[in-house]
């Protein structure tokens, strides 16, 4: 058994370099999902991806959807052995401000051990080493110990709304049989998360949930002169800093009605296993430039990253943003906005109580707009299921070094899907760390934990077969 692993090693030490060329040429393609302009682009990376899993001899399927393909791959079949369902996106965030970028976002650089790109770390490198820790079971030993099956999207960054449907069954007839039935296996992988700390993996047993909305106000039927008619009619920019101050007060607590209905607060046991990750805050502080950390009131750092919901504001326009002053009363103003969930809660309460709180807020002569963008619950795995001590010891076989537990404050939607349509539960090896810049600029992932998690994967077929 141990030896069959060594000449796996053996063999990705062998072709790191070459690894990492693959990685740079799919990092080339600028498979920016959300924009239709790159559309070719995202189809041509779906395609890299497609082939690779022919060369290695993987059943391999297309399907288009309503909007990006997805492709779904699979190892050639292992009796009486554990079914794992790889997840990953090919698809990433725009990459703008490009002026803020040191290298262009799509010719990938390496600096420091690091390449920069985007979809370096979110998701295109993470989710790459499933697919070469497969390949080199495949090429040393011509077929895995157990059974691995590959779900990848194009559409995480945007909603998933393709994913969705194949989810809802839509496109049964295509895949010639059931989704629940193609994506059957006993637990699901992703690699989209991050370490705890440089040299510190760890596994996330939670992530936040998100529900994100549009905010449109229109106010006089044209921009007015602000001397000439200010005061006399409601200006759709004050009106939009008013109704989006109503959501939040300066304690941090989130001011919808019904909100914090259901959550299920933290338990002792888990405030003090945050607490006995010994979190940093002036180093923290430091690394984001700031003088004050700042959140909701009687909560840790970590609590509020990780297992406490919020309210951003990620976008916000309206009047005049050129050079020197112009005395504007604008027509209209809107906002991009969402709110981050915790286990418990509920997207219709959430939504109802939006709809109310703004409305009562909205001034009269405003009309206003609220779009929902999509929203999906947060959810926490179970630490107990058998398969994450596998995973924990085929990482730390990986890194050298044992992984923690931790939560996250992002989102992936997925994982409360395949826990209710799939039965299972999804162990998140995250490869990442928080610096990475994940929809930022200068957006990276170090080649070093790019080869360790390709490592890691690899034994974690072996640790899954001897369980069996
Ligand atoms: N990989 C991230 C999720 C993530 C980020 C997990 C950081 C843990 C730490 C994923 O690609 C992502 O960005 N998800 C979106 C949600 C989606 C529905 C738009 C997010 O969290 O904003
Ligand atoms: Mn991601
Ligand atoms: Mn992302």
């Amino acid at each position: 058994m141990e030896r069959r692993l060594d000449n796996i090693l053996q063999w990705l030490d062998a072709n790191r370099k070459r690894f990492e060329q693959d990685l740079f040429s799919l990092l080339k393609l600028a498979s920016i999902g959300t924009d239709p302009a790159y559309d070719d682009q995202v189809r041509e990376t779906g395609k890299w991806i497609h082939d690779f899993f022919g060369s290695i001899d993987f059943e391999v399927k297309w399907i288009e959807t309503c909007g990006h393909p997805i492709i779904f791959a699979q190892s050639p079949p292992v009796d009486n052995a554990p079914t794992v369902l790889v997840y990953g996106h090919y698809d990433v965030q725009p990459p703008d401000p490009l002026e803020l970028w040191d290298t262009p976002p799509f010719e990938p650089a390496v600096r420091n051990g690091n390449v920069y790109a985007r979809g370096a770390t979110d998701d295109k490198g993470q989710m790459l080493t499933h697919l070469f820790s497969c390949e080199a079971w495949m090429k040393e030993k011509g077929s895995l110990p157990i059974n691995v099956k590959f779900f990848i999207e194009g559409e995480e960054e945007s909603g998933s709304k393709g994913m969705n449907e194949m989810l809802a069954g839509k496109y049964d007839a295509d895949i010639g049989m059931p989704v629940n039935e193609l994506l059957a296996a006993d637990v699901a992988v992703i690699s989209d998360t991050s370490q705890y700390g440089p040299g510190q993996p760890a596994i996330t047993y939670g992530l936040r949930g998100i529900y994100y909305w549009e905010l449109r106000l229109k106010g006089p039927n044209r921009d007015l002169h602000s001397g000439a008619f200010g005061g006399s009619v409601s200006n759709p920019a004050n009106a939009l800093t008013h109704m989006l101050d109503a959501l939040i007060d300066g304690d941090g607590r989130i001011q919808v009605p019904g909100f914090y209905d259901g959550i299920e607060e933290l338990s002792e046991k888990e405030r003090q296993l945050f607490a006995d990750l010994n979190f940093d805050d002036a180093a923290y502080m430091k690394e984001l430039g700031v003088d004050a950390i700042h959140g909701e009131k009687d909560f840790s750092t970590l609590e509020r990253r990780w297992a406490r919901p919020t309210f951003d504001i990620n976008g916000l326009w309206s009047g005049y943003q050129g050079e020197g002053a112009k005395t504007v009363l604008p027509a209209e103003a809107g906002a991009k906005f969402s709110f981050r969930l915790v286990p418990g809660q509920s997207l219709e309460k959430v939504k109802s109580g939006l709809e109310q709180i703004l409305k009562e807020n909205c001034p009269p002569g405003i009309q206003m707009e609220l779009i929902d963008m999509h929203g999906a619950s947060g959810c926490v795995v179970s630490i107990d299921n058998p398969f994450l001590k596998s995973a924990a010891e085929a990482v730390k076989k990986g890194f050298g070094v044992r992984p923690v537990f931790i939560r996250s404050g992002g989102s992936i939607p997925v994982v409360l899907a395949f826990k209710e349509l799939l039965g299972i539960d999804t162990m998140l090896l995250g490869w990442g760390l928080d610096d990475d810049n994940p929809h930022s600029p200068n957006e990276k992932f170090s080649l070093d934990d790019f080869f360790r998690g390709t490592r890691s994967s690899a034994i974690l077929w072996q640790e899954l077969a001897s369980k069996s």
